[in-house]
């Protein structure tokens, strides 16, 4: 079984201990599914300790979000990780996280006001604060994130390149149910109909990355893509094409042609269910930019 740890301290501790080793770190916030597995068991290949983090971060949820909702599967998640070889799990409170008087953030500026950092004030500046934290306790050479939350990990990339946090914080494509739904933890609380008409967002993502992809103009293509998906029940957020690693829009015109790194993604609500999605045109080119994006 993997080692548990509780407490700040007893994560230090353990890291003092596998000082002249390579230490690879999946953070989560649990409910443990095959996508974090196969974050883990590639990682697991890739480092001589294998670190898993378990932390519903209350810095990241809203007041209107599903923070007490979220949920909780500490038993299958233990479970989880000792089938992928995971040496050890830190899983602190929340108050070993923000003791009483917290009161440092840290911030990227340029990527986190687009797409979700829009309609979900606060919660890149608790993700980039806890993984930070999560950072200094764990000191990793490498952390994988998966790339359903894109934002997410080009931020975290961002962040650790501004600091110079010598981590290599590293993408892995999404992992999907056979339909081409990404898995999620929050997929739990879709009904039986709206399950079904899940999928629809992939297929819609994928007619618009073909459609661009072949120099199609990108505010029309959008257009049509939100209009389809309307069209099914989902109430979008924001569906956009985004330039990568920078998140510009793109100059209005034909299409931008090969080459050119691009993020289509997308937020929309089926029912009190928000999924989001996306997909990433032209990816190798985001490795000749130090990128490290896996296949
Ligand atoms: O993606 C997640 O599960 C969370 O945002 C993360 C990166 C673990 C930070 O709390």
């Amino acid at each position: 079984m993997p080692k548990v740890l509780h407490t700040t301290a007893e994560m230090r501790a353990w890291r003092n201990g596998v000082s002249h080793v390579s230490v690879g770190f999946v953070p989560t916030m649990g409910a443990l599914h095959a996508g974090h597995a196969d974050l883990l068991r590639r990682m697991r290949r890739e480092c001589d300790q294998l670190v898993l983090s378990i932390f519903v971060n209350p810095a990241q949820f809203g007041p209107q979000e599903d923070l007490t909702k979220y949920p909780r599967t500490l038993e299958s998640d233990m479970e989880a990780a000792r089938e992928c070889g995971v040496d050890a799990v830190f899983f602190p409170t929340p108050e070993q996280m923000y003791p009483p008087g917290y009161s440092t953030y840290v911030e990227e500026q340029a990527l986190t006001p687009r797409l979700c950092g829009e309609f979900r004030p606060g919660h890149f500046r608790g993700v980039t604060t806890v993984v930070l934290k999560l950072f200094n306790l764990v000191r990793p050479h490498a952390a994988y994130f998966g790339l359903k939350d894109a934002q997410q990990f080009f931020v975290l990339h961002k962040r650790a390149r501004d600091l110079d946090l010598g981590v290599s914080v590293e993408g892995v494509p999404t992992v999907r149910e056979a339909d081409g739904l990404a898995l999620s933890s929050r997929n739990v609380y879709l009904s039986g109909q709206e399950r079904a008409i899940a999928p629809a967002i992939y297929e819609t993502l994928q007619g618009a990355a073909r459609h661009i992809e072949s120099g199609a103009p990108v505010p029309a293509t959008l257009a049509e893509s939100r209009a389809r998906l309307e069209l099914q029940g989902f109430k979008v957020q924001y569906l956009e094409c985004l330039s990568l690693p920078d998140f510009q829009t793109p100059q209005p015109g034909p299409g931008p042609g090969p080459g050119k790194p691009l993020l289509i993604a997308t937020a929309a609500y089926l029912g009190a269910t928000r999924l989001i999605d996306n997909i990433i045109l032209w990816p190798e080119r985001l490795e000749e930019l130090g990128i490290k994006i896996h296949r």
